[in-house]
């Protein structure tokens, strides 16, 4: 099962709870609290704990302590929250819940106090259920939701995360307005946050009930995971605002599946989508990376914004995202993000992104933490799975900053060791004055040469013109294939003299042509691979975790030997040199995934779909599927999720050939 949605019904026993409240307990319904009235920022212990034995007081107190002492209060960061697994499996004589004794040896109340000692707010866990999600069966508040609301109150709880498993097929509706009722009722202010994982569309009826409602299943720590997410939540921008929050769930910054730059897209992603911000990894060993990330304040500025807007999608063709949100100064946040694997020239302008006509505007790059000025032209080579967060304001202020500068490059960045490719890069004004004394230059790994072979400067860039320069670039004779880094550095001077540094890492790859005949595609080098669940695994099924943890290819019963394991979403990219001509494989959906797994399978040529199955199911054997490749430089073999999602969705390609 992926997702870790625990299935609802699983050993629940009757209902030997008390009935729900009679309506006389229930205060008035209300249609908002007043609180989250901008994303709430904090921690929440599951993405990096789940309920492992690390998840207890000195955790909690010790996050508590980082949020002080790192800044992260300051930055903004105010609920420390615990997640499942916090309680005891039985509730006491008196119907109450009580506190996990190894976990939580002095209880709640005493860490509440604790976190409140340092100023900051404490949120507790459970379920909309009998039960919560883990297997221990830890009590959930169905039926006790006055009871279970008081004694969180009581204890001093800030905020409630109310999950879904074990809800014995109650109306999601009526579970959750019963425990805004009885927050309501203790009077005190608790943040209120729904978690039903999107399954009843909670963007159309929660608004008045929570402050904040999971849109999708749960998060893990991949890549995959993480843009599936973030491309279910963006089309709900319309039903977020101050005090009711789309949650595309918690941050993975920091957990070590992602690369930093991954990291930073999902930070950057989630500001603009203005998503709840809890920290999700262990800041008691985090690196300094994950901390220069998760306290970038004009990141956070975009997040936390009064305007309370979540930034919509002005386009994304080609993995290209542009997405923008209002901001309450009249600015606007743009996020340029990469979703392929190489780098990519994504570009819109301030007139698109929604501000006036001006003369010139500001632009401030969220990362860099520095101001240019551009005409009106928003665009960088973003690298692969990046984001430059941009905030653009009309000010009249532009010409207090240096002209902005586009990095590009023009030609394919696949080199074959030992063989000398030509690439071709661009430096293009985007100011609204001239760039001066412009000079730009080309560096790669130890051993790499790089030669220019036109020229790399130019007395004054304006608005628009391009300095373009090509380049010999020669990987040394036995490099392995694989990624490499090749830097464009641009210098030059602002009118006013100041100078200007610009530079992008463009990822390239050595790459080999695929040996003449037929041979097992999934045995060959890949370009890039990107998977909703674990790593893509080379002839077993996905498995869905670790890499190794797969079982043998499974399809309708039938057993293959050779082929990929994936889990959607998935994109896995070969390098066919434009020698190859088909592509065939056995497709459909693992054994292992369980009744729900639905997926649909496609194979590229470059940019050319050359074959694809409808939704395939569980209950389907193998299907046969044929793509004619012939002249691709790239083939690209995709997996989607059948349309609901990517929770059981391991899907195999199995016996994959390619003829070359
Ligand atoms: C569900 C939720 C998760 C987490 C776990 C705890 O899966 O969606 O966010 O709270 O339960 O068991």
């Amino acid at each position: 099962m992926a997702g870790l949605l625990c299935a609802a019904g699983t050993t629940v026993p009757a209902v030997a709870d008390s009935p729900a409240p009679a309506p006389d307990h229930a205060a008035a319904p209300q249609s908002g609290n007043g609180l989250a009235l901008t994303p709430p920022m904090g921690f929440n212990n599951w993405n990096s704990t789940h309920c492992r034995a690390e998840f207890d007081e000195s955790m909690v107190k010790g996050i508590a302590d980082i949020f002080v002492e790192k800044g992260l209060k300051e930055a903004g960061y105010e609920y420390v929250n615990l997640d499942d697994c916090w309680a005891k499996p039985q509730r006491n004589a008196e119907g109450k819940l009580e506190a996990d004794p190894q976990r939580f040896p002095n209880g709640i109340k005493e860490v509440a106090d604790y976190v409140h000692s340092k100023g900051l707010k404490i949120g507790i866990y459970t379920s909309a259920g009998t039960k919560t999600c883990d297997s221990a069966g830890l009590p959930g508040a169905l039926g006790h939701e006055y009871s279970d609301a008081q004694q969180f109150a009581d204890w001093g709880i800030d905020y409630l995360k109310y999950d879904n498993c074990n809800n014995l097929g109650v109306d999601a509706k009526q579970r959750y307005t019963t425990m805004r009722d009885a927050l309501a009722a203790t009077g005190r202010p608790i943040v209120y946050s729904i978690c039903e994982w999107g399954e009843n569309k909670p963007w159309e009826w929660a608004g008045g009930l929570g402050n904040l409602w999971r849109t999708t299943g749960d998060i893990n720590d991949s890549w995959g995971s993480m843009l599936s997410i973030m491309k279910q939540n963006l089309p709900l921008a319309a039903a977020a605002g101050p005090g009711h929050w789309n949650d595309p769930d918690m941050l993975e910054v920091g957990n070590g599946g992602m690369t930093d730059t991954e990291y930073r897209t999902h930070f950057s992603m989630w500001s603009v989508m203005a998503a709840p911000l809890l920290i999700g990894s262990d800041l008691r060993k985090a690196s300094a990376e994950t901390f220069e990330i998760l306290s970038n304040h004009e990141v956070i500025a975009v997040d936390q914004d009064p305007l309370g807007k979540q930034g919509t999608v002005l386009s994304s063709a080609g993995g290209r995202w542009v997405v923008a949100k209002e901001m309450q100064d009249g600015s606007r946040a743009v996020a340029l993000f990469n979703e392929t694997g190489s780098a990519q020239r994504i570009a819109t302008t301030a007139e698109a992104v929604g501000l006036p006509k001006a003369d010139g505007y500001t632009m401030r790059d969220l990362w860099e933490h520095r101001s240019y000025n551009t005409a009106g032209t928003l665009a960088a080579t973003v690298p692969a799975h990046g984001t430059v967060l941009l905030r653009v304001a009309a000010d009249g202020k532009w010409a207090a900053h240096p002209p902005a500068v586009e990095l590009g490059l023009e030609s394919s960045p696949l080199v074959e060791a030992g063989r000398t490719a030509t690439l071709t890069t661009t430096v293009t004004g985007l100011g609204r004055t001239p760039a001066k004394s412009l000079s730009a230059l080309l560096t790669g790994p130890a051993g790499w040469q790089l030669k220019a072979v036109s020229p790399t400067g130019s007395p004054t860039l304006p608005t628009g013109r391009s300095l373009t320069t090509r380049w010999q670039v020669t990987a040394p004779a036995g490099t392995p294939t694989g990624a490499y880094d090749l830097t464009l550095d641009a210098r030059y001077r602002s009118p006013d003299g100041a100078r200007v540094r610009s530079t992008v890492p463009f990822r390239t790859h050595v790459v080999a042509a695929p040996p003449a005949g037929t041979g097992y595609l999934g045995d060959l080098p890949q370009l890039s691979a990107t998977n909703g669940w674990g790593p893509v695994e080379r002839d077993t099924s996905n498995g869905e975790s670790r890499a190794g943890d797969g079982k043998p290819l499974t399809i309708g019963g039938t057993v293959f030997a050779k082929g990929l394991g994936v889990h959607a979403d998935s994109a896995v990219e070969f390098y066919t040199g434009r020698t190859c001509t088909t592509v065939t494989a056995q497709v459909g959906v693992d054994g292992e995934s369980g009744a729900k797994g639905t997926v649909a399978f496609e194979v590229w040529a470059d940019g050319r779909k050359a074959a694809s199955t409808g939704v395939l199911t569980n209950a389907m054997p193998a299907q046969p599927l044929t793509a004619d490749v012939s002249g691709a430089q790239v083939v690209r073999l995709v997996v989607t999720d059948g349309g609901d999602g990517i929770d059981s969705d391991h899907a195999d390609w199995a016996d994959l050939r390619i003829t070359c």
